[in-house]
C-alpha cells in the first residue's frame, strides 16, 4: 500500500516509524515531515492545511490510504476532501471533529450519552458568564468553545481569576472567534489519563493509554505545554479500566454521533481525569496524542497499518491489537524559553543517544542547516525508551538524553513521576 501521513512533528515521525515496520506497506510519503520522517518515509513539502494540494499529491501518487496526525487539516475538512476524492483517510469528517473543534459540542453529545463529565453552562453574553461565577464560586474552570493552541482554558482558583479570564476571551478576544463563546463548567480533582480509540464509525477498538505531563516544569508546576513527556502503561489505569472506559466514553460517543448522521470515523482521545467518583471526561481530541503516540508505538505490537485499513473499512467490529506489556518513557526536549518565544537555528548533537539499547528518538521541531541538525521549533525530540520496568525505562531514557550535546535544550527530569511515587 502507498500511504501519506500529514504532519511534521514527533507525533508523526512516530506513526511513519511504525507504518514503515507494516509488511502491507510499499510507499510512505510525510507532509511536511522534518528530518526524522525521512529516516523512514519521503518527505513532501505540502502544508498541512494546503487541502488541495494533499488531495492533489494523494491523486498523483496513487495513495492508498492518508494519515492526518494533527486536527487542523481534520477540521479543516481533510478527510471530507479525501473522500470526495475516492481516497481512503483515517480521520473524522469536519462535521465529526467538531468533538475536537467546540467544546460545546462535545458537552451536548456528553449529556445525550450520558458520559460522565463536569457539569457545565454555554455562555455568549460576559455579563452573564461573570454573574455566574460568583454564584458557583471558585475553583472554577473557564474554557474557550473553539480551538486556541491550549490557551483556552484556566482553572480559575479565585473568582477574581476566572473573572479575568472571561473578560480576556470574550471581551478583549484575545483568541479571537475561539473566545467569543464560554463553557464554564465544575473543577475536578485527579491524575489526567490520556485515552486511545480507533473508530471505524461503528465499532471502536482500544488504541492504548498513556499518561502525559503538560506543565513545562518538574513537579507539574509553571505554564502549560504541548506536552513534556509521557509514559505507558499507566498503573493507575489498569486493564479493566480501560476496558470499562471504552464502554462508558467511547462506544457511546460512536452511537451519538451516528445517531446523529456524523459517524466518528479515525482515532478519539479521551481525555479522561481520575475523579474520587470515576473517570470523568476532560475532553476529547480526534487524533493521538503528542508525545503519548510516541510510546504507544513503541508498544504497539500488531501492525498498524492493517488496523487503520480496518478502521477505513468499517470491518474493527472483529479487530485486536497486541501490546507489549514493557513500559514505554518518552521525555521532551524542548528549545530554552519554550513554551513563551524560543531560541532557533541552534546546534543539536545527538551524540551516541541512538545506539543507547532500548532508545528511540523521535524527531518534531528539527531542521537540517547545511547539513547540520539544528531546531526549528518548540518541542524538538522526543527520547524514548522501552525497558522490563517503568523505572529502568526512564533511566534508560535520560541516559540518551545526557548523550545529546544540546546547550540551547532543555527537558523535565521527573517523567513518570506518577508511575514511580
Ligand atoms: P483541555 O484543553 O480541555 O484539555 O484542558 C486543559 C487542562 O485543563 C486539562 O488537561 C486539565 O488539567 C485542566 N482542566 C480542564 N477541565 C478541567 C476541569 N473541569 N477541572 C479541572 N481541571 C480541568
Ligand atoms: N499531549 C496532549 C495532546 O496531544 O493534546
Amino acid at each position: 500500500m502507498r500511504v501519506l501521513v500529514v504532519g511534521g512533528g514527533g507525533r508523526e515521525h512516530a506513526l511513519c516509524w511504525k507504518l514503515a515496520r507494516s509488511p502491507m506497506l510499499s510507499k510512505l510519503w510525510c507532509a511536511p515531515g522534518n528530518p526524522g520522517t525521512a529516516m523512514c518515509a519521503e518527505n513532501v513539502a505540502i502544508d498541512t492545511l494546503d487541502i488541495a494540494g494533499l488531495v492533489a499529491f494523494a491523486r498523483d501518487n496513487a495513495i492508498d490510504l492518508v494519515l492526518p496526525g494533527g486536527e487542523p487539516p481534520l477540521v479543516a475538512g481533510i478527510a471530507d476532501a479525501m473522500d470526495a476524492a475516492g481516497i481512503a483517510c483515517c480521520g473524522p469528517s469536519t462535521a465529526a471533529a467538531q468533538l475536537e473543534g467546540s467544546k460545546t459540542f462535545t458537552k451536548e453529545i456528553c449529556d445525550a450519552a450520558k458520559i460522565p463529565t463536569a457539569s457545565w453552562r454555554r455562555f455568549t453574553d460576559a455579563r452573564a458568564a461573570r454573574d455566574h461565577v460568583r454564584q458557583q464560586g471558585a475553583p472554577i474552570v473557564i474554557k474557550a468553545d473553539g480551538l486556541a493552541a491550549g490557551k483556552g482554558v484556566v482553572v480559575a482558583a479565585s473568582v477574581a481569576e476566572a473573572e479575568a479570564a472571561i473578560g480576556d476571551f470574550m471581551e478583549a478576544g484575545t483568541l479571537g472567534a475561539s473566545g467569543r463563546t464560554l463553557v464554564i463548567e465544575e473543577c475536578l480533582t485527579g491524575p489526567e489519563i490520556s485515552l486511545f480509540a480507533l473508530c471505524d464509525g461503528v465499532s471502536a477498538v482500544f488504541l492504548g493509554a498513556a499518561q502525559d505531563h503538560k506543565r513545562v516544569g518538574d513537579g507539574d508546576i509553571g505554564p502549560n505545554t504541548g506536552g513534556m513527556g509521557a509514559y505507558s502503561p499507566p498503573p493507575m489505569f489498569d486493564r479493566a479500566m480501560a476496558a470499562s472506559a471504552m464502554d462508558v466514553f467511547i462506544r457511546p460517543t460512536l452511537a451519538e454521533m451516528n445517531r446523529r448522521g456524523t459517524p466518528f470515523r479515525g482515532i478519539l482521545f479521551a481525555g479522561l481525569m481520575l475523579t474520587p467518583t470515576g473517570p470523568k471526561l476532560i475532553e476529547f481530541n480526534v487524533r493521538f496524542g503528542d508525545p503519548e503516540c510516541q510510546v504507544l508505538m513503541l508498544r504497539l505490537k500488531s501492525d498498524l497499518l492493517g488496523a487503520l485499513v480496518a478502521a477505513c473499512d468499517g470491518e474493527l467490529a472483529a479487530f485486536d491489537l497486541r501490546w507489549d506489556d514493557a513500559p514505554a518513557v518518552g521525555v521532551v526536549m524542548a528549545a530554552r524559553g519554550y513554551p513563551g518565544v524560543h531560541v532557533r537555528d541552534t546546534a543539536i548533537d545527538l551524540g551516541d543517544a541512538e545506539t543507547v539499547s532500548g532508545v528511540q528518538i523521535f524527531h518534531a521541531g528539527t531542521a537540517l542547516k547545511d547539513g547540520a541538525l539544528v531546531n526549528s521549533g518548540g518541542r524538538v525530540l522526543t527520547v524514548c525508551a522501552q525497558a522490563n520496568d517503568i523505572r529502568l525505562a526512564r533511566e534508560t531514557a535520560y541516559t540518551a538524553v545526557d548523550a545529546i550535546h544540546w546547550p540551547d535544550g532543555f527537558c523535565r527530569r521527573d517523567i513518570g513521576w506518577r508511575a514511580l511515587a
